[in-house]
């Protein structure tokens, strides 16, 4: 008992497998960056304060350096004994500078520190996130800028709509990732404030200074109520939302490919670099880096539903439940930074097929809407001109060709107002030139769309 550092009032050593059930130390030494920033601000604090003297403080500040310089070059031992990545480097501290090192903890508990450590780690974490998806959405917006003529099927439950072209398809992903970056922005200005100064959960009584730690932090403010400080896991579901929403938006993308790299679709073609082969079928090239992109996805709303789960039966205050935070916050950043990278590696490679693209847009009468929008001028209303569209589709169906190679005279026999100015109505490319409105599919729209990916992007 006597190792412990809150062994005072125990007479029996902690059973092994207890010590490994409870120890965090494992997993939570990924924090030790931002435990000694927030040691160093604490102790430069208690100085301030007049808790400790200047010397104090600069003795405590300069064997946590000796303490970080120890962890990055790999000499550091850690024990977990000690439980956490808190009790380690302080006990550390104090073997360097020696007594003077027991005086850093000083109106502080391990509550409201490791929080801050936590909020500090995932705020430095989901601005990397936000880095990354600033990449993609800049991968987007070039392979976009490459293909505002290039047309393909657009859909709708999966079955041909109308065409879009390929740069407009592309930046509908972009859009969503931007929104992504944003909200991590968000996200970032509730997470980087400063819980120091609420100790335990009542607060303390020596005069500390939350304002001074939150600003060398570099933290957008202090907290409000020293008992939500300490038990406040928001940031971290909302980190992991965010997470789970970049996730989802990429796994559709994934779906995409894998659909397109079916050679029935034959729309790309996946990089030697981003696909694998099979042992046994030679001629086998798998999408499965975005098989697996979509399979990962799952483990990431796995980490939301479980730290939903986790907080959902908490009382005020801290409670040790709330260790099980960092696991899934830490899978869930290897999954999304990960991702988020490979496919901007992916997309940047990603070799379109237009031909094939050109080739589908013959199948589904994508250019049913036009005939329909052209009746409309012709003076017919809506409703009347779709059915006679219909009409015209299941003529051509019937004759398994496309509508405009329905003869004038059988288009005629359906609306004698057809004229043989129809034909240009339903080319393609017209149908997407016409769709010019903000937002819209035609080449203007999406040079536009594209403006404004850029100016955000040089922000
Ligand atoms: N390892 C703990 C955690 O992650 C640190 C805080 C422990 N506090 C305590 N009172 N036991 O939450």
């Amino acid at each position: 008992a006597e190792k412990k550092m809150w062994g005072g009032r125990f007479r029996q050593a902690t059973a092994a497998l207890v010590e490994e059930y409870t120890q965090s130390v494992s997993f939570d030494r990924a924090l030790y960056a931002q435990d000694i920033a927030g040691s160093k601000a604490h102790a430069r604090m208690l100085a301030k304060q007049g808790v400790l003297t200047a010397d104090e403080a600069a003795r405590i500040v300069e064997g946590l350096d000796m303490v970080l310089a120890e962890i990055e070059g790999g000499t550091f031992v850690w024990r977990r004994e000690l439980e956490d990545v808190h009790m380690n480097i302080e006990s550390r501290l104090t073997e360097l500078v020696g007594d003077v090192g027991k005086k850093l903890h000083t109106g502080r508990s391990r509550n409201d520190q490791v929080a801050l450590d936590f909020r500090l780690f995932v705020s430095d974490r989901i601005r990397a996130w936000r880095g990354l998806a600033r990449d993609l959405v800049g991968v987007l917006a070039e392979r976009a800028g490459e293909h505002a003529n290039t047309l393909l099927p657009g859909c709708t439950h999966m079955q041909p709509a109308q065409p879009v072209s390929l740069g407009h398809h592309l930046l509908a992903y972009a859009w969503m990732l931007r929104r992504d970056a944003e909200r991590l922005s968000d996200c970032d200005r509730r997470a980087r404030v400063c819980p120091l100064g609420a100790a335990a959960l009542a607060g303390t009584t020596y005069p500390l200074d939350p304002a001074y730690v939150a600003e060398q932090l570099d933290m957008y403010g202090t907290f409000r109520n020293s008992m939500d400080a300490v038990s406040d896991r928001d940031f971290v579901l909302e980190s992991l939302f965010c997470g789970a929403t970049i996730m989802a938006h990429l796994s559709r993308l994934c779906e995409e490919i894998i659909i397109w790299a079916n050679p029935a679709f034959g729309f790309v073609r996946l990089p030697d670099a981003y696909a694998t082969g099979s042992s046994i079928m030679p001629q086998k090239k798998n999408p499965d880096v975005a098989e697996i992109m979509r399979g990962k996805t799952g483990r990431v709303y796995g980490a939301l539903t479980a730290m939903l789960t986790t907080v959902k039966g908490l009382p005020m205050t801290y409670n040790r439940d709330m260790q099980e935070d960092k696991e899934p916050f830490l899978d869930c950043d290897r999954t999304v930074s990960a991702s988020l990278e490979i496919m901007a590696g992916m997309l940047r490679e990603l070799g379109f097929n237009e031909g094939r693209m050109r080739a589908a847009l013959r199948a589904g009468f994508l250019n049913a809407t036009e005939l329909a929008d052209y009746l409309v001028g012709k003076g017919i209303p809506f409703r009347e001109a779709h059915h006679l569209t219909g009409a015209a589709v299941a003529l051509a169906e019937e004759r398994s060709i496309t509508l405009e190679e329905l003869p004038l005279a059988d288009l005629q026999a359906i609306c004698d107002r057809i004229g043989d100015d129809v034909y240009a109505v339903l080319d393609p490319a017209a149908a997407v030139a016409r769709r010019e409105m903000p937002g819209g599919t035609g080449p203007a729209s999406v040079a536009a769309q594209l403006a404004e990916l850029a100016d955000w992007l040089e922000e």
